[in-house]
């Protein structure tokens, strides 16, 4: 049966409105999926590496065609061990408000961590990247209280993070990409209201996910 990862980037320990949201997303695609693997990711919790010393070295000798000393071998084996948990799912499911027009500063770690030459991705000197993830799909549940993308820029933001997750997503490989937005969650005149056509637009696209992937003969993809 395939893996889902469900990725949580909100620091907030309670009441985050992008982890509400993807719950039930998640909450609806399990009740018509009952096999479905789940794997949840809290990057609250989650003891990530720090992403320095010989961890950068064993990176840059990947990319410069050097070999690791026995340190950076060490630090490139718990990269791989992080990368492995990540590269094993099918489907992505991420819960990522806007910080400063960016991503939770938390989840750039977990990317700086797992993307990786030789297993998220392989650069040619002449077209670029190659992206090495294959079949996968990701969920991004994104929210920002002032910003939305109807909104003058400027002036309510500057969107570094749909645009930066897609980004990364599309070089590991990823282009099958969808979006459930609340945004903006503050800025609004009915926060409440607007919350709840979210939650329930979670429950539709996870629907149209079940849908899609029963009409291919119950594989997913
Ligand atoms: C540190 C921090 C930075 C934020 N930066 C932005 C921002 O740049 N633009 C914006 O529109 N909202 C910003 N917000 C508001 C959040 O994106 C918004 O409240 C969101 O709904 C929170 O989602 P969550 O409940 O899942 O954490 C910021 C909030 C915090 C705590």
């Amino acid at each position: 049966m395939a893996k889902l990862l469900f990725i949580q980037a909100s620091p907030r320990t309670i009441g985050s409105q992008s982890q509400k949201i993807a719950e039930i997303y998640l909450d609806t695609l399990c009740t018509q999926i009952p096999k479905l693997e789940v794997d949840t990711l809290d990057l609250r919790k989650e003891d990530l590496p720090a992403f320095d010393g010989d961890k950068v070295a064993a990176k840059m000798n990947l990319m410069t065609g050097k070999v690791h000393d026995a340190d950076q071998q060490i630090a490139w084996d718990r990269i791989v061990e992080v990368a492995s948990r990540f590269i094993s799912a099918d489907r992505y499911l991420f819960s990522v408000p806007m910080w400063n027009g960016g991503i939770p500063y938390r989840l750039k770690q977990y990317i700086d961590i797992i993307h990786q030459p030789g297993l998220t991705f392989g650069l040619n000197p002449e077209s670029g990247y190659i992206g090495l993830l294959k079949n996968k799909h990701a969920t991004l549940v994104l929210t920002s209280g002032a910003f939305a993308q109807n909104r003058p820029a400027p002036a309510f933001g500057v969107d570094h993070h749909s645009t930066y997750l897609r980004s990364w997503l599309n070089q590991a490989g990823v282009s099958a990409i969808d979006e459930l937005r609340f945004q903006p969650s503050l800025v609004t005149p009915d926060p409440a209201g607007e919350f709840e056509r979210a939650k329930q637009e979670a429950g539709r696209l996870a629907l149209t996910h079940w849908r899609a992937l029963t009409g291919s003969g119950g594989k997913l993809q």
